[in-house]
């Protein structure tokens, strides 16, 4: 998720432009740029980090103009640095282009340019734009025809501003999938990924659909579709505040994040399954990949939450690759001298790419010849740059310091790795193919989890004041109960504790009394009558049970005194579906006990010291 900006009109834009920068700045901020017509020619300036990075870097620049667009990114596609931020221009300098989204036909695309002599700067997929829009232009389109002509060749998604010297009173902007809206203001537009660059100078906006672009020169506007079929906006009054606008109108950075992840979960998988082979396809994987193939034994090393997706991920790999697979505390792995063969696989995983214990394991890893992967969300991150291979999450920036849509995206890259792994021993097509469609029925299976709210916010009102929980499942379920009891604690200061459902006979068993709610992870599976029988030792010490269960087991609410329904996937799927309750839980609680739920104390989003 990148930020754009563009402003045409009768002022000096660079200031403008830069505040809207930094309104954007939650939106991504591994590096940032702007560029400008002036004295028909575009001027680019772009800076690796913060903004404050080329804030500096303008201060001494002397030019400024009436037109310019500006961009803070969030890398997908090549390393953040100084070459791959935006805006990017074509091969002459004539266009300039800022874009948020991902163009899932870029490489083909790109061939297809550098076929006709077009000489690329970037490693990005944004850059083909600027050659595409010039070399319309070059065969004799207009601005406005040149970015429709455009529209129709990319396959994926967009939100993009474009100017070029040939129209020096011209703007065009566009999108498919991102965000873009466009403020109106005296003899002036701006146009940005959201509101929150534009709400201190308008409040009256056009929001654009997908497939619309719309040209801009300082005094007028014309929409059309990709079509090139002319449409009327209705000019809307934003009554939003800033704070809320960073936020999606969500209260929290965590509550946006956790209703983003159907959203999240689709990025995790897009352009990833293979239909014809009924595997997927993990472009980041491809250069090891018959080292992968022959590997004997895979050690998962994490922290946190991406610690418990590492359990998941040693079921996973075991259930689907029959891999040998162990998980290690990365803090722990990194002090025990291991002992790591060189047909070993030692994967990472890390949202930041930038924990230190983390680091340090994979370092440890390398030292001793074993292949290093990294599953991360943070594309350059130090894990990342360091792994012989890895796999990006597309979860966008995760803000909240407790880790919700970066944990489910973890565990849909963990299933594609298994998947792929699987489909390269013994996992027949078939069985393949049963994973894809259950894994294509995520996003929309959460949004009806959503449905649980009301019930969830009851839970928590009743249990705003517990002194402590217990979070128990089985198989794939105990790794989600780990992740549930970690979201309350870290959230609400609330002592919990996840268990193996099987262990509490053996000790937890003796905290059981009314005063004790017990949360159940007791989906219909193979030992879901196991689970049961754990809800009835637990009743019959007078313990209260909230169970999460599979839609339509009617059982289940004759045992536990709260049940909130998920719907039915595969079991190795269930964590992904059965924390988003636990998710809203944490969250609900922590917002009645009046924490700070975006920054909880002692907590940092990123622990990079040891
Ligand atoms: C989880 O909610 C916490 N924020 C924390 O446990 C986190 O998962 C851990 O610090 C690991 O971070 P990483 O995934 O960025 O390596």
């Amino acid at each position: 998720m990148c930020g754009i900006v563009g402003y045409i009109g009768k002022k000096n834009s660079k200031c403008l432009l830069m505040e809207g920068l930094k309104r954007l700045e939650y939106r991504g901020y591994d590096s940032s740029g702007i560029a400008m017509l002036n004295d028909g020619h575009i001027i680019c300036c772009k800076a690796v980090g913060k903004i404050s990075n080329l804030e500096s870097k303008l201060q001494n620049a002397d030019f400024d103009s009436n037109i310019g667009i500006a961009h803070t990114r969030w890398a997908t596609h090549g390393e953040p640095n100084e070459v791959n931020a935006h805006p990017h221009t074509d091969s002459k300098n004539q266009v300039a282009v800022v874009h948020n989204g991902i163009i899932e036909n870029y490489a083909e695309l790109k061939k297809d340019l550098q076929k006709k002599g077009c000489v690329f700067k970037s490693a990005t997929d944004s850059e083909v734009l600027a050659h595409l829009i010039a070399m319309f232009i070059d065969e004799g389109c207009g601005l406005e025809e040149a970015v429709r002509r455009t529209m129709e060749q990319i396959e994926g998604t967009y939100g993009m501003a474009v100017i070029c010297v040939k129209y020096p009173n011209k703007m065009v902007a566009a999108r498919n999938g991102s965000p873009l809206i466009v403020g109106l203001g005296d003899d002036e537009f701006i146009v940005a990924s959201d509101a929150s660059a534009v709400v201190e100078h308008t409040r009256q906006i056009i929001y654009l659909n997908d497939h619309e672009l719309i040209t801009l020169n300082s005094q007028d506007y014309i929409i059309k579709t990709i079509q090139d079929i002319h449409v009327h906006k209705s000019v809307d009054n934003i009554d939003w505040d800033l704070g809320k606008i960073e936020k999606a109108g969500y209260p929290h950075f965590m509550l946006k994040e956790i209703f983003e992840q159907p959203e999240s979960i689709h990025n995790a998988m897009r352009g990833r399954f293979d239909d014809e082979e009924c595997t997927a396809h993990l472009g980041g994987l491809q250069k090891v990949k018959d080292r992968l193939r022959k590997t004997k034994r895979i050690i998962i090393s994490a922290c946190g939450t991406s610690w418990h997706s590492a359990l998941i991920g040693e079921y996973l790999f075991e259930d689907l690759a029959q891999i040998p697979t162990e998980v290690e505390y990365a803090s722990e792995f990194r002090y025990r001298n291991p002992i790591i063969y060189e047909d070993d696989t030692v994967l990472l995983i890390t949202q930041s790419g930038e924990t230190a214990d983390t680091l340090a394991a994979l370092r440890e890893a390398k030292r001793k010849g074993a292949l290093t992967l990294a599953i991360c969300n943070v594309v350059g991150s130090t894990i990342a740059r360091e792994s012989d291979a890895g796999v990006y999450l597309h979860a966008g920036p995760e803000i909240g310091v407790a880790s919700t849509k970066a944990f489910t995206s973890q565990l849909t890259v963990l299933s594609l790795a298994a998947l792929m792994l699987g489909r390269m021993h013994n996992m027949s097509p078939v069985q393949g193919e049963r994973i894809i469609t259950a894994l294509r029925n995520l996003p929309f299976q959460i949004e009806q989890i959503f449905k649980a709210d009301k019930i969830i916010k009851e839970i928590a009102e009743r249990f705003t004041y517990a002194q402590n929980f217990l979070y128990l499942g089985r198989g794939y379920n105990f790794p989600a109960a780990l992740e549930g009891a970690l979201k309350l604690k870290e959230i609400s200061y609330i002592h919990a504790e996840g268990y193996p459902a099987a262990e509490m006979k053996h000790g937890p068993i003796a905290l059981i009394n009314e005063s004790m709610p017990v949360v159940f992870i007791a989906t219909q599976d193979a030992i879901y009558d196991k689970v049961i029988s754990n809800i009835e030792e637990v009743k019959a010490r007078k313990g209260y049970v909230i169970a999460i269960a599979t839609e339509g087991d009617e059982k289940i609410s004759q045992k536990a005194d709260k049940v909130i329904y998920i719907p039915d996937t595969l079991p190795f799927l269930v964590p992904i579906l059965s924390v988003i309750p636990l998710q809203l839980l944490a969250y609900y609680i922590a917002i009645l006990k009046g924490c700070n739920v975006d920054q909880p104390r002692n907590l940092a989003k990123s622990v990079t010291v040891e």
